[in-house]
């Protein structure tokens, strides 16, 4: 049997990423889980972003921001950049986090976060009451203590990174588990069977 609930807003797990716009004079960092990589090429993402905030105006007006992945270290800073508005808080300033030059657009990222993105906008789709913002990834850091190969950006240790994970509609904060398979080779036994 299963419950039927109609059109609910209800998605897990979500990576918690920290959205940064502005310049390093002022800049504003907002929350978001509903972020996605759109393409492999060029790469891109997407985040959703509320029309009532003040992050989606400076989105639209700037054309550019960084997406920068959370931790489990930062989960607090992260929840209030969630519950505060960059219109009457300096989130930098409250929570202590660090701004970094990012290289290629002006707003910067958070050093804190050891994944961080680069993005300049593409596009803009409103629907209802959110902003879908498209974006070109134009440079990708990462934390040279995360990777396990310095010349393989795959090679991400992810017990090391320890990835803030959110389990949106239920509203909890989560840990990564442990490794139950290996990607694209573990359903090959289904496929041998054939
Ligand atoms: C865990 C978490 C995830 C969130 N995800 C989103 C999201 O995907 N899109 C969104 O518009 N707001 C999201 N929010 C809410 C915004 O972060 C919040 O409205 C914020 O105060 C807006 O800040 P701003 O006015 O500085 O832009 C989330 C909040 C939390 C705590």
């Amino acid at each position: 049997m299963k419950s039927r609930f109609g059109p609910q807003k209800i998605m897990f797990p979500c990576p918690v990423a920290l959205v940064v716009t502005g310049t390093a004079e002022r800049a504003n960092i907002v929350t978001i889980a509903w972020v996605s990589l759109l393409t492999s090429s060029p790469p891109m993402l997407g985040i959703s972003v509320g029309t009532r905030g003040f992050s989606g105006k400076e989105i639209s007006e700037r054309g550019e921001f960084t997406v920068n992945i959370a931790t489990s270290d930062i989960m607090r800073e992260a929840d209030f950049c969630g519950l505060t508005s960059g219109r009457d808080t300096d989130k930098f300033a409250a929570t202590g986090l660090t701004k970094m030059e990012s290289s290629v657009i002006k707003a910067p990222i958070i050093k804190e976060c050891p994944l961080n993105f680069e993005c300049l906008l593409e596009s803009s789709t409103i629907f209802g009451t959110t902003n879908h913002f498209a974006a070109k990834i134009v440079e990708t850091h990462i934390d040279n203590d995360k990777l396990k190969d310095l010349s393989d950006y795959t090679s991400i240790d992810i017990e090391r990174f320890d990835p803030l994970i959110y389990i949106g509609g239920v509203r909890e904060y989560r840990k990564a588990g442990p490794v139950t398979g290996k990607a694209y080779s573990v359903g090959n036994s289904i496929k041998e069977q054939q």
